[in-house]
């Protein structure tokens, strides 16, 4: 695999143990300053090319003050604008109440305070009374502020920054890694937001590590051992499990229940994860591990039910036309199971399904954010739900994810305690955090973790 040599790890490891101050976590002027700082610097993930598939569709994406549209203009181009009007400054698209953005597919914009009009293309169309600027609105001063936007894994990027490095770089080694996975082709299968009551970073780190797997999801304890690693990639990080030896392939998601029998652990393992976190696997998979008992003899050693549990689920899918992506299990060990992308974005990615997370602030109040998750497939073609993205409140998410949720706001609570002496993540396995804050403490100028 040409890819694997470039996962030189980075000068900074961080193999070390580092501490975190609670700044990032917890400082009003912190999370105001992110605005200028990192909001309006990064590339950001807005949105699913499969949202505006017709030309005129769009759809909105914020972020704190900013809004942005992101329009399809042709079946080839894609244009993002600063969501406001030129003209005296009305935010041009709407956001209905309660919906997390706006979406919808028109054939011109037309903002609702005094009728100006642009095309697709962001150019504008109408003014009324538009001698009376006796000319002066030329040279773009009427048409709508451009938003760079690029595509790549099926999702639009937009950044506000118009220096920005190009998004490959910006991505990079991550896409790289994560390109094999086609996660292009992938569907919603359910899509859910929420506010909470702690800083995005607090909801970003739920889920960057498998440190917390033990405590906060005792009932998996049952399936296995859920050590992994995390490892700095730049500005990203990656996690992953150590795999079984002799089971390489199980260090991706497809994982064995561990135990004395595995084609019933497995079963187990999977109808559990299938019925409290719907996430990380497909009904092909549940469906083959629950046969694993009938089709396979007692004492089949785990590789080998390993093996038939994915060919067969595998063969399942090839036949109603939905083909998995191949990846090479050397490149699954190294990719593991999840990235996280810098700053907000973790894509959890598998050969059939993915599951991603992303946190952004709410407002500039440090102790909110707004989270949301998605899990998505493969489908038969044309055979993709019509999914939008649900506000659920926290009971009413699969169990597991309830788990998580129940540390956010407490995690939030211990960081404004004048006694606590900034976080200590574990070198090994939640190495993920400091990297996190390394990064940011580049675009912010502070909070960079300190060793001891
Ligand atoms: S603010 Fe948009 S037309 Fe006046
Ligand atoms: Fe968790």
């Amino acid at each position: 695999m040409g890819e694997i040599g470039k996962i030189v790890q980075a000068p900074e490891e961080l193999v070390a143990p580092v501490n975190v101050p609670a700044e990032a976590y917890v400082s009003p002027e912190y999370a105001r300053a992110e605005v200028d700082k990192l909001w309006r610097k990064v590339w950001l993930q807005a949105g699913r090319v499969e949202d505006i598939p017709e030309v005129g569709d769009f759809i909105t994406f914020d972020i704190v003050h900013d809004s942005v549209v992101i329009v399809r203009a042709s079946a080839d181009d894609i244009h993002a604008f600063h969501n406001v009007c030129p003209h005296r400054g009305r935010r041009l698209v709407d956001t209905p109440p309660g919906q997390r953005n706006a979406r919808g597919n028109r054939k011109t914009l037309i903002c609702g305070y005094h009728g100006w009009t642009f095309g697709l293309d962001g150019a504008n169309s109408y003014v009324e009374h538009q001698d009376d600027w006796q000319g002066h609105l030329c040279a773009g001063r009427a048409d709508l502020g451009k938003v760079r936007v690029e595509t790549w894994g099926g999702w639009l990027w937009i950044t506000l920054d118009p220096e920005a490095m190009p998004l490959a770089e910006y991505l990079s080694p991550a896409a790289t890694m994560l390109d094999p996975y086609g996660l292009q082709n992938m569907r919603p299968r359910w899509r859910k937001w929420v506010v909470f009551e702690c800083n995005w970073k607090v909801a970003m780190e739920a889920f960057c590590e498998t440190y917390h797997v033990s405590t906060t999801h005792p009932e998996f304890m049952e399936f296995g051992q859920f050590r992994g690693w995390a490892r700095n990639q730049g500005l990203h990080s990656n996690i992953g499990y150590e795999a079984p030896k002799g089971q390489e392939e199980d260090s991706g998601k497809l994982r064995l229940g561990a135990g004395e029998d595995p084609r019933l652990t497995t079963a187990d393992m999977q109808n559990f994860t299938w019925a409290n976190a719907n996430t990380n696997t497909t009904m092909t998979l549940v469906g083959v591990a629950n046969r694993l008992r009938d089709e396979l003899p007692e004492g089949t050693p785990a590789a080998e039910v390993s093996k038939y549990w994915i060919q067969t689920a595998k063969a399942e899918d090839a036949a109603r036309g939905v083909v998995w992506a191949q990846v090479d299990p050397l490149h699954t060990a190294q990719a593991g199971t999840a990235w996280q992308i810098f700053p907000n974005f973790q894509i959890g990615h598998a050969v059939n399904n993915m599951l991603c997370y992303q946190a952004r602030p709410y407002g500039t109040d440090p102790d909110k954010c707004i989270f949301e998750a998605a899990v998505y497939e493969l489908w038969p073609e044309g055979q993709a739900p019509q999914t939008d993205w649900e506000y659920t409140e926290p009971a009413d998410w699969p169990p597991v994810l309830q788990q998580d949720f129940a540390n956010m706001a407490a995690v939030q609570q211990g960081m404004k305690n004048v006694g606590f002496r900034g976080a200590q993540p574990n070198p090994y396995m939640e190495r993920s955090v400091a990297s996190l804050h390394m990064n940011l403490a580049k675009f912010m100028g502070t909070g960079a973790p300190k060793t001891y």
